[in-house]
């Protein structure tokens, strides 16, 4: 596959969408941002990585990171989650409070607000540090020690962080949080301000199309594990927006309101894509067009 042809391709058939659609209000460090940014990028499952565009250029990872905490703690933990958190998708806005009193403290899936918060409560009791642990994760597997925090996006989460909170103090009424919620808010905070390129996020993705195994080669997950969390992906990655994602799309995909999604074609290649300006559901508008036109030209999809 030339990559950089079918990139460059993409490119060029979503630049009238570049610029649509609106940033994160509700996260005032996220409003500021420029709308014109556009990267994409492809790692290989033989470890080569190819981009166009604002590939090199970090932007908060915000939910993508939610896919990286799921992995820590199904690597560390196993099957165990699954008693606090569903797989089912939801069917409303990623920050919805509505399903929990019905289902009793319990999340839909790891990948909306309320389940991502659980995750990170569980990687927090299992590593004492789940931001760090977080970190140190994706700086090895995307092999760049510049990833980092950005203390003025978390800080601007926290300051505007009611409704997490709210969800937090919602299931810890259930006793489905172990650590306090402040610590556990904190270091959702702190993983969803991590800042990163397509490159990197493609890279430290790899192992979801490498069936488990990392960029550097060591076996992160069962490849039972990697096949799980893109099926979650598949199903409830782009929120209320997963079914249209996979009409459009036809990959496992995990989107974050900074503007990126990360996708998979198992057996293949990891996809990254950015372009701030964010539809209704919060999913990125250029990016999910480019991943559709990626698709489509290559015949790659999971059906
Ligand atoms: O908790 C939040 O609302 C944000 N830190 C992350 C939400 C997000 O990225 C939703 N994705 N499209």
């Amino acid at each position: 596959m030339d990559y950089q042809a079918v990139l460059d391709e993409v490119a060029a058939t979503v630049a009238p969408q570049v610029g649509r659609g609106q940033a994160a209000g509700y996260i005032p460090a996220l409003a500021a941002v420029d709308l014109g940014g556009f990267g994409m990028a492809v790692a290989d499952v033989d470890g080569s990585v190819t981009g166009v565009g604002d590939w090199e250029v970090p932007f908060s990872v915000q939910s993508i990171s939610k896919t990286f905490s799921l992995a820590l703690v199904l690597a560390q933990d196993g099957e165990s989650l699954w008693r606090r958190v569903g797989r089912e998708p939801s069917g409303t806005p990623f920050n919805s409070l509505v399903q929990l009193e019905y289902e009793n403290g319990i999340p839909r899936n790891p990948f909306i607000n309320a389940g991502a918060l659980v995750v990170t409560d569980r990687l927090q009791s299992l590593t004492g540090d789940a931001g760090t642990a977080m970190l140190e994760f994706l700086r090895t597997q995307s092999d760049n020690t510049a990833v980092a925090f950005d203390p003025a996006v978390a800080s601007s989460e926290s300051e505007h962080g009611d409704r997490n909170a709210a969800l937090a103090h919602f299931m810890a009424s259930y006793g489905n949080l172990d650590n306090p919620v402040p610590t556990v808010l904190e270091h959702y905070f702190w993983q969803c301000s991590i800042s990163m390129s397509c490159r990197d996020l493609a890279l430290a993705g790899s192992f979801l199309a490498r069936h488990g195994v990392g960029s550097d080669g060591s076996r992160l997950l069962p490849a039972r594990e990697a096949k799980r969390i893109n099926a979650v992906m598949l199903t409830c990655g782009t929120y209320d927006a997963a079914g249209d994602f996979a009409y459009r799309v036809g990959l496992p995909g995990k989107s974050g309101v900074g503007g990126g999604i990360l996708a998979v074609v198992p057996g293949r290649c990891t996809l990254c894509v950015w372009s701030p300006g964010l539809d209704l559901r919060g999913n990125s508008v250029a990016g999910v067009a480019a991943l559709d036109a990626f698709t489509s030209l290559t015949g790659w999809s999971v059906f």
